[in-house]
C-alpha cells in the first residue's frame, strides 16, 4: 500500500486530493493545524476513527513554520508521495501579512525539502504552484512565460517553485512544480470571489442578505474545477521523470461575467445587489490569466471535464441548498452569522 502525505489536507484541494488517493487505496497521512474550532469540515466525511480498523487517513498536528517536526513526521511516516499544498494562499490577505506567507509559502516549502533531504527519504514531492506568478504576463501563460508576480503571496510563490527546481538539480530529488490556474468548487473558501459570489447570491435568493459588496469586477481568470485539478497532481507524480506543468482549462472569464451569471442562474438582477467596495481592490491586480495547458494535455493525458457554466451550476446548487438550512435556523430564532463576517 502505498502512502502519501499531505499539508494542507485541510483545505479545498486537500480535501478532494484525500478522496482520489483514499479511491486509489492509499494510506493518507494529513498535516493539520491546532486550532480552538475544527478545521476538518472539509474532510470529516473521509475520518474513520483510527481505533476502528481498516481507518486509512492519519491526521498529524504540526505547522509549516516548524521544521523540526516536519522532519520528525516525514521520518515516521516515511511516505513515497509528498503533496505540499499548505500555504497563506489568500493573495489580498498577503499584503496584509506578507511577512507570515513569505514564511509559510515561501520558507514551507524549503522546510519540507530539506526534510527529504536530512532524511534521505526517497519520495516524490509535488509543488503547489501557482499561476499568480505569472502576475503581468500577457496572455495566453505556459511553462514558458516568465514570471511577473504582483502580490508578496505570488513572490513567495515564485520562491517555493524555485527552491522546487534546485533541490530537483542539486540532490536529485523527484520534485515537481503544477502550476495551477484557478480552480473552484462548492469546498472553496468563502473569501475567495467566486464562492463569495455564489454563497452571498443564493443567501440574497432567500432573503437572508440584500447586498454583495466586491472589489475589482474587470479582472480575468481561468477557473476550472478543483476536483479535476487534483488528479492533475497524481498524475505529475506517477511519471518516470519530474517536470513542471501548466493546468487550466484554457478559457477565461470576468469577475464580472461569473457573478452575471449567478445572478441570473437564480433570476435576480445582478445590479441591485451587488455594490463596489474599494476596500477589496488589491495595490497590485493580476488582470488576465488564460492558462495554455497543452503540454500536461501531450504528456499526462490530462484535461479538464467540467467546464465553466457547469461549475457555476455546481456551486449555486450546494450554496442553495446551505442557504435553505440558514432560513431554517434564521426562521427558528437562531442568528445566521454569515453575512457579519469581514472577508
Ligand atoms: P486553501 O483552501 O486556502 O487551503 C490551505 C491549506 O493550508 C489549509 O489546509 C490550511 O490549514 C493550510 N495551512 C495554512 N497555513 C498553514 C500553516 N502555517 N501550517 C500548516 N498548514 C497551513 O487552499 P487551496 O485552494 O486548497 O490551495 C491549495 C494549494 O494550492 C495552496 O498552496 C495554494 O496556494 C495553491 N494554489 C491554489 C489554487 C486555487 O485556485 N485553489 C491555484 C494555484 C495554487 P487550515 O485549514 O487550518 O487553515
Ligand atoms: N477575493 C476577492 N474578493 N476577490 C475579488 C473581490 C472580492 O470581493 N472582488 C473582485 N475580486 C477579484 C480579485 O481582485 C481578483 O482579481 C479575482 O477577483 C480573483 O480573486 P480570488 O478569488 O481571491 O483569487 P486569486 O486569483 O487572487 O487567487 C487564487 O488563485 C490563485 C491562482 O491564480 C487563490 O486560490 C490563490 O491561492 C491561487 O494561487
Amino acid at each position: 500500500m502505498k502512502k502519501a502525505f499531505l499539508t494542507g489536507v485541510t483545505g479545498q484541494d486537500g480535501s478532494y486530493l484525500a478522496e482520489l488517493l483514499l479511491n486509489k487505496g492509499y494510506e493518507v497521512h494529513g498535516l493539520i493545524r491546532r486550532s480552538s474550532t475544527f478545521n476538518t469540515d472539509r474532510i470529516d466525511h473521509l475520518y474513520r476513527d483510527v481505533h476502528e480498523s481498516g481507518a486509512k487517513l492519519f491526521l498529524h498536528y504540526g505547522d509549516l513554520s516548524v521544521s523540526g517536526q516536519l522532519m520528525d513526521l516525514l521520518h515516521s511516516i516515511s511516505p513515497q508521495e509528498i503533496y505540499h499544498l499548505g500555504a497563506q494562499s489568500h493573495v489580498r490577505v498577503s499584503f496584509d501579512m506578507p511577512e507570515y506567507t513569505a514564511d509559510i509559502t515561501g520558507l514551507g516549502t524549503l522546510r519540507i525539502l530539506e526534510a527529504i533531504r536530512k532524511i534521505g527519504l526517497k519520495t516524490k514531492f509535488y509543488q503547489a504552484s501557482s499561476s499568480e506568478m505569472f502576475g503581468a504576463a500577457p496572455p495566453p501563460q505556459s511553462e514558458k512565460t516568465i514570471f511577473q508576480p504582483r502580490s508578496p503571496y505570488a513572490a513567495a510563490k515564485v520562491y517555493a517553485y524555485h527552491i522546487a527546481q534546485n533541490y530537483r538539480d542539486a540532490y536529485g530529488i523527484f520534485a515537481v512544480n503544477g502550476i495551477l490556474f484557478n480552480h473552484e468548487s462548492p469546498r472553496r473558501g468563502e473569501t475567495f470571489v467566486t464562492r463569495k459570489i455564489t454563497r452571498a447570491a443564493t443567501q440574497i435568493k432567500l432573503g437572508l442578505k440584500d447586498k454583495l459588496y466586491l472589489g475589482n469586477l474587470e479582472a480575468k481568470r481561468d477557473w476550472g474545477f478543483a476536483g479535476d485539478f487534483v488528479e492533475a497532481m497524481w498524475l505529475m507524480l506517477q511519471q518516470e521523470k519530474p517536470d513542471d506543468f501548466v493546468i487550466a482549462t484554457g478559457e477565461t472569464h470576468s469577475v464580472r461575467e461569473f457573478a452575471e451569471k449567478v445572478f441570473a442562474k437564480l433570476n435576480l438582477d445582478y445590479n441591485k445587489h451587488v455594490v463596489i467596495d474599494p476596500r477589496y481592490f488589491r495595490p497590485t491586480e493580476v488582470d488576465v490569466l488564460l492558462g495554455d495547458a497543452d503540454k500536461a494535455k501531450k504528456t499526462l493525458g490530462w484535461k479538464p471535464k467540467i467546464n465553466f457554466n457547469e461549475l457555476i451550476d455546481m456551486m449555486v446548487t450546494a450554496d442553495l441548498e446551505l442557504a435553505k438550512k440558514e432560513k431554517t435556523l434564521v426562521d427558528a430564532g437562531f442568528p445566521c452569522t454569515n453575512s457579519q463576517r469581514i472577508i
